[in-house]
């Protein structure tokens, strides 16, 4: 492909793919080569056809002239969807299989990978509240992609995600209210106290190039390593397995199916459809937490 040839936003072939890797890489450093071609073609039409963008002499041109314009396609490629108590039967096993081992602990310690707008960290914390366990908690939450962490902090959501999240936590939680929880004054919204993320820390963190951190007791990741090749994803839960502390937990999407190569043997599946690992003993990190 020349660079002032028309870029088909129908069909990205692997040969455009590799070039905007590329000048992603030459000109903000962010690599996206871990990622799946196939679905990374399709999010790069995506963005394609959102930006007018007709040729990669012009996608050059825009990238060097606008910072700003790197962003958007970084937000663009990123798939940011998510809600809350999303696959509610997954926090159920959540509540069963992780926090009850984990209820004696001195302290919790939560990685919160991939966290997009934040409604799974918000569910989280609703949860820990629920259980008793907030108070010796700390949450790490983190994301690539900056306008999703900013309305993550921002914790403030529409009408359509509180009816969705009134329905799902209904399953999750059957006693429990989520208004409890929201600031009173923004009627038909979801609008959550701060005290409720008090001991949540948001961070931009890229998994495939950011040191990671350490001592944790669970690591949730959900939905995110489906999007990265399977030798990235060999990669990313190598680091995890780093991360984690002896007999501690891993939590990927429930309809995520990773090979069962690699890294992933050094976990036992403790609840097969919902996707909760435990890393074997034997293997504890030797890194400090950097925060
Ligand atoms: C589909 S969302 C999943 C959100 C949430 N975990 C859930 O399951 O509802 C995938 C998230 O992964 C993030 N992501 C993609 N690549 C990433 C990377 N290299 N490092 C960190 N986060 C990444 C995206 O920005 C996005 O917010």
């Amino acid at each position: 492909m020349q660079g002032n040839e028309s870029i088909s936003p129908d069909n990205v072939s692997p040969e455009e793919v590799r070039q905007f890797i590329k000048l992603l890489k030459e000109e903000d450093g962010i690599d996206f080569s871990g990622y799946a071609p196939a679905s990374l073609g399709r999010r790069i039409a995506h963005v394609l056809s959102v930006t007018g963008v007709k040729t990669v002499d012009e996608l050059r041109q825009r990238v060097v002239a606008d910072k700003g314009f790197i962003r958007q396609l970084v937000e663009g490629i990123t798939v940011n969807t998510t809600s809350m108590f999303r696959d509610p039967l997954f926090w159920s096993a959540l509540r069963n299989d992780v926090f009850t081992a984990l209820t004696h602990h001195q302290t919790i310690r939560i990685w919160h990978a991939g966290c997009s707008s934040g409604e799974e960290v918000y569910s989280m914390a609703i949860l820990l509240h629920e259980l008793g366990l907030q108070n010796k908690t700390i949450v790490y939450a983190t994301d690539v992609n900056e306008r999703s962490l900013s309305e993550a902090k921002e914790g403030k959501y529409s009408v359509k995600s509180m009816n969705e999240a009134i329905a799902a936590m209904r399953l999750v939680l059957p006693e429990s209210d989520i208004k409890t929880y929201t600031r009173s004054g923004y009627p038909g919204s979801l609008h959550f106290k701060r005290e409720l993320v008090r001991n949540v820390r948001f961070k931009k963190h890229n998994l495939l190039s950011d040191p990671v951190f350490y001592k944790f007791d669970l690591i949730l990741c959900r939905n995110v390593m489906i999007y990265f090749t399977q030798e990235t994803q060999d990669k990313v839960i190598a680091l995890f397995r780093e991360s984690l502390l002896h007999n501690a937990f891993m939590a990927t999407g429930s309809s995520e199916t990773l090979s069962r190569t690699g890294a992933l043997n050094d976990f036992e599946l403790v609840n097969p459809v919902e996707k909760i690992y435990r890393k074997k003993s034997g293997r504890n990190t030797t890194g400090s937490a950097p925060y």
